[in-house]
């Protein structure tokens, strides 16, 4: 937050960056808390990464946040990552302080967070399956291992990616790190507490998901990053087998959150008419397409 509350302006920047709901969450709260701040969506391609950022702490903004394809560039650029942005060698946030650079990343921080209110027991369970080894998967990972996960397995259909992040985590945490090609997943259901799919198999939004749920932990909790569609093929599954269920929507909502307190100064509660803020959004979106 600079000295002149009033005038704070923050930002996303992707590429391509017109499908973020991030501007709409934070302008929500802006408004919500009538605050005489901005947040823009700024489309950066890949060639220009490098000079928005040098240019950044001379621009004004307070901050903002990082998508794809930029999170991991990004935190090479930056004066100081904090812990998890070095563990997971991506930034989705950024605020200037004394004219330097600091990033963090708060996707795992959303992703706990938005368990926390759907479905608290999960702080109960020790052992995890991840469905995918891509960048949203580390972020969960590295969370559920810091949240007191014992056990994860990791599922891929490219094992050796999902080696890759168990090999470079298990020094991390005090976790036990497996994995695992997507044959072994049925096996591997029967210890499961909680079941997270970080693939994009999800968004396809009428296919049946590729995994046969018999096997799975009764009480085990199942949830999905992806939140369009906000009911995923793997949370359909789910749910006519009666686990409990957790959408991804309230991920992108407590992802934001930080941010938002580091720029504007105030912490934004995550509410149920945001939530139907974003949701109508979406839907209208769905119809149009
Ligand atoms: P993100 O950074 O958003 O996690 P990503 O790095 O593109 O995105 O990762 C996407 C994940 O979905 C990967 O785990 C990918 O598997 P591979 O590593 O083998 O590519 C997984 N994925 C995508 N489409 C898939 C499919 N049809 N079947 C199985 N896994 C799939």
């Amino acid at each position: 937050m600079t000295d002149n509350n009033q005038s704070d302006s923050a930002f996303v920047i992707g590429w391509p960056i017109k499908h973020s709901r991030s501007p709409l969450v934070h302008g929500y709260w802006l408004k919500y808390l009538k605050i005489q701040g901005t947040y823009e969506a700024v489309a950066v391609v890949p060639e220009n990464i490098d000079i928005f950022i040098k240019l950044l702490p001379k621009s004004g903004f307070a901050g903002g946040n990082v998508t794809v394809p930029h999170k991991e560039t990004v935190y090479r650029l930056i004066d100081h990552p904090d812990e998890i942005a070095q563990a997971l060698g991506a930034v989705n946030t950024l605020w200037l302080e004394n004219g330097e650079i600091h990033g963090t990343n708060t996707d795992g921080y959303g992703f706990c967070a938005n368990l926390d209110d759907f479905a608290p027991k999960w702080r109960e369970g020790k052992t995890a399956t991840i469905l995918g080894a891509g960048g949203a998967s580390r972020a969960v990972i590295y969370a559920l291992g810091k949240a007191g996960y014992t056990n994860i397995h990791i599922i891929n259909r490219t094992i050796l990616r999902a080696q890759a992040i168990a090999d470079e985590f298990s020094p991390l945490l005090e976790t036990s790190l497996s994995a695992h090609g997507w044959e072994e997943a049925t096996a591997l259901l029967a210890d499961t507490d909680l079941l997270v799919n970080t693939t994009s198999i999800g968004m396809d939004e009428d296919i049946e998901f590729p995994l046969d749920l018999a096997n799975l932990k009764p009480n085990a909790i199942v949830t999905d990053i992806v939140y369009t569609p906000l009911l995923t093929p793997l949370l359909k599954l789910a749910k006519r087998k009666n686990f409990k269920t957790v959408d991804g929507l309230g991920m992108l909502l407590h992802q934001a959150a930080p941010g938002f307190e580091k720029w504007f100064g105030t912490r934004p509660n995550i509410t149920p008419a945001l939530r139907q803020y974003i949701l109508s959004d979406l839907n209208k979106k769905a119809t149009v397409k």
